[in-house]
This record gives C-alpha cells, structure tokens and sequence, in this order.
C-alpha cells in the first residue's frame, strides 16, 4: 500500500454503522484475515444497523483487489 493510500484508509470508512476506518480492515486483510467472518472477528464489523451489508461489500471489494489488483480500485 503507497503512503498516500494509507492516508486516505484512515480517513475513508470501513463501516459506516459502527464508525470504524477502512484502514482497520486493511490492517486485518495484511494480518492474515481471508474472508469477510475473519475480519469481522478481527475488527468488529458487520454488527451494525445494516447488518454488516455495507463493511461486507467493501471487504470483498478488497479481497477482489488483494486477487487481483490491477482490477479494482477502492480508493
Ligand atoms: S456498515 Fe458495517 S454493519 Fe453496517
């Protein structure tokens, strides 16, 4: 990840209902975590007023882009 990502991971949302940065879920994904349950254990997501729909797409949009990173951009 560039400094500059890392920057903005801080700033951006992971999960939106539970307030917490995207930079948590980065963290998690560079610790080991391969699915969405993992970083949810992790970090906490997914317990939200939206059930977790929202964190969950973004997880999978960055386990797609850890996949196949010329593909998808989240930032
Ligand atoms: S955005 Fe994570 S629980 Fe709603």
């Amino acid at each position: 990840m560039q400094p500059d990502e890392k920057i903005m991971a801080r700033l951006k949302p992971g999960c939106i209902c539970q307030g917490i940065k995207l930079i948590r879920l980065l963290d998690a994904l560079e610790s080991g975590a391969k699915t969405f349950e993992e970083v949810a254990a992790i970090t906490g997501i997914g317990q939200g007023d939206c059930g977790g729909k929202r964190c969950r797409a973004k997880v999978e949009q960055l386990l797609n882009r850890k996949k196949r990173p010329e593909d998808e951009q989240v930032f």
